[in-house]
This record gives C-alpha cells, structure tokens and sequence, in this order.
C-alpha cells in the first residue's frame, strides 16, 4: 500500500484531472445522483437558523438544497478540494447579491478547522471513502463541529451492491488511455468503506460518539438514453479524464462499450434503474449541546 501522502497527492491528481468531467455532468448528477444521499439529508433534518457544512462537494448541488432548508437566518457551507469544482458550484449557485451557499476550496485532512466553523452539523454524500488518510479529514470536520452536532454521510459499500459503477469503467476503459491505478485494498476509492467495522473503527477515533452505519439500498433511474447515461457515468468516474482526452471515434466506441455492459440495467422505452447499495452513516460530536 502507498504511503499517505502519495496517496494524497495521487488524489490532488485525480481530482483536477477529472473535474472537467464533472463539471460538465452537474446538471445530470444532481438530477440522477439525488438518492444517493437523500437519507443522509433525512436523517440530519437541516432546520432554519443552522450552520450546515457540506463536505465533498463537488459542483455544489447538495450545499445548494441545504442552504434552501437552513434558510433564511442559517447557513451552508461546501468544501471541496477540487478548485474547478468549487469555482463551478459558486458560478451555479452564488445568488445575484451574493446569498445563497457559500463554498471553500480545500483538503479537508490538512485543514486544522473548515473556514466558518463552528457548525451545527455536517453532511457528505460519496466522498468519506475517498479520503488519502480518512481519520484525519474525519478529525478535520469534527473539530469543525459545535458540541453535540451531528454528522449524516453516505458512502458506497461493496461493489457486488454497485454492479453498474465497474460495468461502464470496464466497459469504456479498452477504448480509451491509461487509466489512473486503482486502489489496493483500504486505499482511498469507491469500495473502500466497504466493511461497516472499519467505518465505525474510523469515526470512533476521529472522536465520534453515537456511531451508527445502517445499509441502504436505493435505485438510480435515469432517462432512456443509453449515450447520455454511458457518457454521465465514463466522466465522472477513474476513466473521465481519458474519455475528454480522447477523440470522437474512441469516444464513441467507450460509449457503445459502457452501454453494452449496462445493458442489463436497462429497459428500453423507460431507461435504466441501477441499484446502488450504500452505507448510511450518522454521528454526533461528544457532549450535550444542542441538538
Ligand atoms: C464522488 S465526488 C462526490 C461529490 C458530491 N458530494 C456528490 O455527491 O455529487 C467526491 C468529491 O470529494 C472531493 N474530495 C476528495 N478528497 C477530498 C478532500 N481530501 N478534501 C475535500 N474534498 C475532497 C472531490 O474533489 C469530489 O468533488
């Protein structure tokens, strides 16, 4: 296993070199990718008047539905280490006289504290188990976080419950470039929060309490387009920066070979339902403050 800072610098890499992809699939990820952390939003039920910390952000679409449940005397703040993404959410969601959420660029294991805590809570969809060193960007957002806050996540468990996520690497990927390694057993990606012990191991000795990691199942249901949904899912994932890199032909054959192997998924004349299995993950910060 690599040591964590070449881990970390190999995430820095991966980030900027696949941001452009999600910046061109925001639209389509909030749309699709909302269940991915609804029950996270439902278990921290944002109220009116809270400071809310989105970490991982991405291009903002999550800090922008809780900034509109905290509103109109709270707050939402969103961190994301990728500045393209950051610099994308505020030009998506950055309100003419300057309200609405608010976002930071930053690695939130190297921060000392995320710019505007202290927090009432703190939410992240599918960016936990991508952390370099997780305890440390864990330690990171509860030190960020008033006594007693709470923390909702979730995070991918295995891949046999996210058959769809390797079916379009593997099905774009012999059209394309080299593609980044891939992760080595706890190291930081998709399937690395895959055993719920080491996730409550993790939250524990970031300080944690009242750690809790429940399975849930949801479904993605995207429109009846195979190459827009082949296309959504090649750039946001490790095989994104090669696909933009590509030209048109071996685009389109990584499109027709993603949709092959998705095809399991589909339903031609309503689209895809892919299943996503995931951990839901809550937590408080210890002491008996508010909340
Ligand atoms: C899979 S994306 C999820 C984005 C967004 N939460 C969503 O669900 O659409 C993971 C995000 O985490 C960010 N990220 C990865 N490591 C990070 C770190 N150490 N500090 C802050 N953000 C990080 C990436 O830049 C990326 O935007």
């Amino acid at each position: 296993m690599a040591d964590t800072a070449a881990l970390r610098a190999r995430s820095a890499d991966f980030w900027a070199r696949t941001a452009p992809g999600w910046i061109h699939q925001a639209d389509r990820h909030d749309e699709i990718g909302r269940p991915l952390g609804a029950v996270a939003i439902e278990w921290l039920q944002p109220r009116p008047g809270e400071r809310v910390l989105d970490i991982g952000c991405g291009c903002g679409g999550t800090t922008a539905e809780l900034a509109r449940a905290v509103t109109p005397s709270g707050s939402a703040i969103g961190l994301d280490l990728s500045e393209a993404m950051v610099a994308s959410a505020r030009r998506r969601f950055t309100e003419p006289d300057g309200a609405g959420p608010r976002f930071v660029a930053g690695d939130v294991e190297t921060l000392d504290v995320v710019p505007g805590a202290p927090f009432d809570a703190a939410y992240s969809r599918m960016t936990l188990m991508l952390l370099a060193d997780p305890v440390a960007g864990l330690t990171t957002i509860r030190r960020s976080l008033r006594v007693g806050a709470r923390l909702a996540a979730t995070v991918f468990r295995d891949g046999p419950a996210n058959p769809w996520l390797p079916a379009a690497l593997l099905g774009a990927a012999a059209h394309l470039g080299p593609l980044p390694p891939l992760p080595v057993g706890d190291e930081a990606g998709p399937f690395a929060f895959a055993d719920p012990a080491r996730v409550r191991r993790l939250l524990d000795a970031a300080g944690f309490t009242d750690v809790v990691v429940h399975p849930h199942d949801v479904t993605l249901e995207t429109p009846d387009d195979p190459e827009t949904v082949a296309e959504w899912l090649i750039e946001i994932g490790p095989a994104g920066a090669a696909y933009r890199a590509a030209g048109p032909a071996a685009q389109g054959s990584a499109r027709a070979g993603a949709a092959r192997l998705l095809a399991r998924f589909h339903t031609p004349g309503t689209g895809y339902r892919l299943p996503a299995g995931l951990w839901s993950i809550t937590a408080r910060t210890p002491g008996t403050g508010a909340s």
